[in-house]
């Protein structure tokens, strides 16, 4: 209902400043605004270039502006750069009513699939971004990595993202900062999903433990549905998850065009009760075609990169754009639970998982790896600080549906950040070659 008045609005043309969204905190598996309303994540992924998007006041402004008549209410910046100012951009959002999502690793701090490191370079860096961007109110929470863990070998990465959590989780507490989530964002791999979550979660010390655990998928390509798409198993994996879980990457775009039904399953009945919502991926359309809008043709070849303008008036693709807004605005503004009637005890944390037959390789509860240590071929094993876990409920159960499904949860082949990193550091393997190339 408020959805489409401020869209009404927007089409007017008429200047109409929605509320800022304040500090969200997560509480069992949800987030709630301050005044105890719970929020879901109606996000877009938003990444221009390479470089910082934060730092452009007025291509943030004009990007908001359009942002906003979609209903919008997060993005996702994967790379910013801790010494640029990025009061403008934060504002134009904040005066949208939307927050960020922010990557504290940038390309060149990336912890490393293939030789884990967890180093006191990167653990400065981090701390940097964080220190730049705790001061807004609608920064919604930081992620430690992005898709380290794609394939079995790189399990054994698993401990150094949770040191970065606990590390960073550290720092927070050591600045007196507000207690903003600090998370993961995963590649969507059926052998290694279930038991990646509930790694993050487990143990028993919530100083190491992530405060939402999020997943890049695209397992939904529409025309499709809630069964058979898959999300009706990772649905059986999310329910009573300790801490919120959302998508942090969601859009399959094959065969086109992008219907975004499975907005409907996520805030729908099926999934609104263990979902915090989800993030499209992305803004700028760019050669992998996953683009809500496009900034034109490029007239001369020397201002585009890659082929495509990377600023300007920001105009809709269509009809995904119309498509995504349609459904966003039929699902409307959620009322979940208010915080006031939540009974946290509703979730459960999950033993920490036992290696599993081609997938898992991280024997239970580790000792974390400490600043500056790099990976040795094994890992001390450690009690959880519960004996017992919660529930009985666990990761694998869920992850015996997954395997019928296994050709379409593979890792997304256009994430950015993805391309990026391999390329420059862990050398392109075969797969890659069909991946699309972001510069
Ligand atoms: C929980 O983790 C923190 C950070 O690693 C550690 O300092 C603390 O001793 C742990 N608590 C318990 C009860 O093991």
């Amino acid at each position: 209902m408020k959805l489409s008045w401020l869209a009404a609005i927007a089409a007017l043309g008429v200047a109409k400043t929605v509320e800022a969204i304040g500090p969200v905190t997560a509480v069992g598996n949800k987030f709630f605004t301050p005044d105890g309303k719970q929020f879901f994540v109606k996000g877009i992924a938003y990444q221009l270039t390479e470089g910082d998007p934060l730092v452009d006041t007025e291509q943030c402004k004009r990007d908001v502006a359009l942002m906003k008549t979609l209903g919008t209410n997060a993005i996702r910046v994967y790379h910013v750069d801790p010494s640029k100012n990025h009061d403008g951009c934060m504002k134009a959002l904040n005066d949208a009513g939307i927050t960020a999502l922010i990557d504290l690793d940038t390309f060149d701090t990336y912890i490393l699939p293939a030789t884990p490191a967890w180093t006191q370079t990167m653990h400065d860096r981090y701390a940097e971004v964080m220190d730049a961007f705790i001061k807004y109110d609608n920064v919604l929470g930081f992620f430690v990595g992005n898709e380290i863990i794609s394939t079995e070998a790189h399990s054994n990465a698993a401990p150094f993202i949770k040191a970065a959590v606990r590390d960073m989780k550290a720092h927070r507490s050591a600045k007196k900062y507000r207690e903003v989530p600090i998370g993961y964002s995963a590649a969507d791999i059926a052998e290694l999903r279930p038991m990646l979550q509930d790694y993050l979660t487990c143990g028993g010390n919530s100083s190491e433990n992530v405060d939402f655990f999020a997943l890049n998928s695209y397992e939904w390509c529409d025309p499709s549905t809630y069964e058979t798409s898959g999300y009706v198993n990772l649905q059986k994996q999310a329910k009573d998850f300790p801490v919120p879980i959302f998508f942090s990457e969601t859009g399959c775009n094959v065969p086109g065009p992008r219907l975004f039904d499975d907005q409907l399953a996520i805030f729908g009945p099926q999934m609104i009760n263990d979902w915090s919502g989800a993030i499209v991926y992305e803004w700028i359309q760019e050669a992998n075609h996953y683009g809500l809008i496009t900034y034109g043709t490029p007239t001369k070849v020397e201002d585009a990169i890659g082929g495509f303008l990377r600023s300007g008036t920001p105009t809709p693709v269509l009809p995904d754009f119309e498509n995504l807004k349609e459904k966003w605005e039929q699902v409307g503004q959620p009322t979940g639970v208010v915080k006031g009637k939540y009974d946290v005890k509703h979730v459960s944390t999950r033993p920490c998982p036992e290696p599993t037959e081609g997938g898992w390789l991280v024997r239970g509860n580790v000792k974390l790896p400490s600043v500056g240590e790099s990976f040795t071929g094994t890992f001390e094993s450690m009690a959880s600080v519960t004996a017992a876990p919660t529930s009985a409920t666990s990761g694998e159960e869920g992850g015996t549906g997954t395997a019928a499904n296994p050709a379409r949860e593979t890792q997304n082949p256009a994430a950015p950040t993805k391309v990026v990193f391999r390329g420059m550091v862990a050398g392109l393997v075969g797969v890659m070659l069909f991946f699309t190339v972001w510069f």
